[in-house]
């Protein structure tokens, strides 16, 4: 049976889902797709790349999903209140994408009858790859988030204290930091910047294909690649002398800090 999707909010997150569910419209059929969103030109631009119809904090169509996907710093109790005087909870499952905003908080305003999931989920929508980290209340089912959720990534179900850490962990953020580094690495050691990146992106994708083949930690590979007194031990060193670990590792504290301030200031 096709879904009605309701989206509140339509920027960044919700606008790389819509494109995602449309790529996916052959295994996950959706009769009506609605975005309530303040900005106009937001709107039109929906509604000419995704067929969207647009909505308003008035609409009351039969939703069976009802996507919340406002920012932290907006009026989320005032739109989570909205949510529970127009949808039916014997029929909407209300999902959550608001960082570091909790099922508590929103179940403040949305009373505790609705199935509620608070989803994380991340950018890479349309590659096939991402996950979403998925703690669910006490009404929903895996069932009644599932095949949505598939559309842009892999489920990842965990308990809610997981959300943040996985909020500050997970975005591919890093990794663009990375590639960004090693790119610029390649071309101050004198390659130019498109073989550099041509390299720096085939090793990273077939270096994490050669761990996940062998199924090892990378240690073992290291241990592999790193023979006494050679190059690579000391790429390591040099590495360990300037903090590399640790400075991925402060980054991703750090976030995850963010991401729980952020929640617990939102209104
Ligand atoms: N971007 C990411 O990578 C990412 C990843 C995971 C989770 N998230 C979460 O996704 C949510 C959205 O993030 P985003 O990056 O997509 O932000 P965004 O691009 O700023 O989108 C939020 C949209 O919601 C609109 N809006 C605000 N209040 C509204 C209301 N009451 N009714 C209808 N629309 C309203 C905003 O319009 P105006 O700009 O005109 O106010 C804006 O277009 C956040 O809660 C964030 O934590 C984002």
């Amino acid at each position: 049976m096709a879904a009605s999707l309701y989206f509140i909010g339509g920027g960044n997150m919700v606008t790389a889902i819509i494109e995602a569910v449309r790529r996916k419209q052959d295994g996950y059929a959706v009769d009506s797709l609605y975005v309530e969103e303040v900005s106009q030109e937001r709107l039109d631009y929906l509604h000419e790349a995704f067929d969207v119809q647009a909505a308003d904090s008035t609409s009351t169509p039969k939703a069976d999903i009802v996507v919340i996907g406002v920012r932290p710093q907006d009026d989320v109790a005032g739109v989570v209140r909205s949510v529970s005087e127009r949808f039916d909870p014997a029929h909407t499952t209300v999902i959550s994408i608001v960082a570091g905003y909790t099922i508590d908080q929103i179940e403040q305003n949305l009373g505790d009858g609705f199935k509620l999931a608070r989803i994380i989920p991340n950018t890479l929508t349309t590659t096939d790859y991402g996950f979403s980290g998925v703690a669910l209340n006490g009404h929903a089912t895996a069932e009644d988030v599932e095949d949505f959720l598939r559309t842009f990534g892999k489920p990842l179900y965990v308990q809610e204290r997981l959300i943040d850490v996985i909020t500050g962990f997970y975005p591919p953020n890093l990794v663009y930091h990375f590639i960004d580094a090693y790119v610029d690495a390649g071309v101050l050691a004198g390659l130019p910047r498109d073989i550099a990146k041509a390299i720096a992106l085939d090793t990273l994708i077939g270096g994490t294909e050669f761990l996940k083949q062998k199924d090892v930690l990378p240690q073992v590979l290291l241990n592999i690649n790193n023979s006494p007194g050679g190059v690579g031990i000391t790429q390591a060193y040099t590495l360990n002398k300037n903090g590399f670990a640790a400075a991925i590792q402060s980054a991703v504290l750090a976030a995850v800090e963010r991401t729980t301030a952020l929640g617990s200031e939102a209104k």
